[in-house]
């Protein structure tokens, strides 16, 4: 096969730049007496929200952050997480309040979001900051990790291409409230012309290759293929997929991402690879999120 020609967003590096940088904030909050704290609330066993859970604290210990986690059975009842949440909501050693999701069995996730005080919902799940970030006072929202991290990546892929968002189409498969609504509302605010589109869309491949700019966040391994992409197209995807790798032997897995990495890459300016894209600048977002909170609330 050929070589890729995309040039690859790299989401170890750029991350490690911003966990750099919220490091030195940390560092300068320190001398004023303030550590950024970050409690993480997982309920059940989960082995994929265990491991994002797990790398959540250690990059939040590697900031220089207080970190909690809170590790609940998978049948905890709600009135005991909603009374846990609003413990972690007066702590004032506590700035940064994310509860893991999606929560097993009758748990209410919109409940659970809706308890968290929203100066302290470090993943920008709250009515109120999806709110403000709907109405265009972005500087005054928290945006959602996974969101912020991709923009970060467009913008490094808008500096390598020598393209500036304005005006350019973006295509948002997937509409969840975790991804794929919060990144319109961040592309719409850049001025891009924005298409969300969904599993009743009739001829998505036809959407997808509209985009200058397309976003996958529709969980489905390698839907994405390579006539799909305009070519040139900045592609992020945020897809984690685990999917079966009989070649690595009996009952081992590996992971994929939305799209058709090999296929893409010969036809995408710019492409997210999965693992090492997306995934690494959510963790690192969360923690730049964190210590915004601290630092708000320092005044
Ligand atoms: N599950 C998958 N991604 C996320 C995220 O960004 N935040 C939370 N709370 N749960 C998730």
């Amino acid at each position: 096969m050929m070589a890729p020609t995309a040039f690859l967003l790299d989401g170890k590096a750029i991350s490690e730049g911003v966990l750099a940088q919220v490091a030195e904030g940390a560092r300068a909050l320190a001398k004023r007496g303030v550590k950024p704290g970050l409690a993480v609330v997982l309920v059940g066993q989960d082995p994929a929200s265990q491991a994002y859970v797990a790398s959540k604290g250690r990059a939040a210990l590697a900031c220089g952050f207080h970190s909690a986690q809170h590790t609940l059975p998978a049948d905890t009842r709600e009135a005991d997480l909603l009374a846990l949440i609003a413990r972690l909501n007066a702590d004032p050693a506590i700035h940064g309040v994310l509860v893991q999701l999606p929560l097993p069995g009758a748990l209410s996730a919109a409940r659970v979001i809706e308890a968290i005080a929203p100066q302290k919902d470090v993943d920008g799940l709250h009515p109120v900051n999806a709110g403000l970030l709907a109405t265009g006072a972005i500087a005054r929202a928290t945006v959602p990790c996974t969101p912020a991290g991709a923009m970060v990546m467009i913008d490094k892929a808008c500096e390598a291409l020598g393209l500036t968002l304005d005006g350019l189409e973006a295509v948002v498969l997937g509409r969840s409230n975790l991804v794929g609504k919060p990144i319109a509302q961040l592309l719409l605010s850049r001025n891009c012309t924005v298409t969300i589109a969904h599993s009743r869309t009739p001829d998505i491949a036809a959407v997808a290759r509209r985009g200058d700019v397309l976003i996958a966040a529709v969980g489905r391994a390698e839907m994405v293929r390579g006539d799909w992409i305009k070519p040139g197209a900045i592609v992020i995807d945020v897809g984690i997929n685990r999917i079966p790798a009989p070649e690595k032997g009996e009952g081992k897995t590996r992971l994929v991402g939305d799209v058709a990495f090999a296929e893409a890459a010969l036809r995408a300016g710019a492409i997210t690879p999965v693992p090492g894209g997306v995934g690494k600048m959510t963790v690192a977002m969360l923690m730049a999120n964190t210590l915004a909170a601290a630092q708000r609330a320092a005044g």
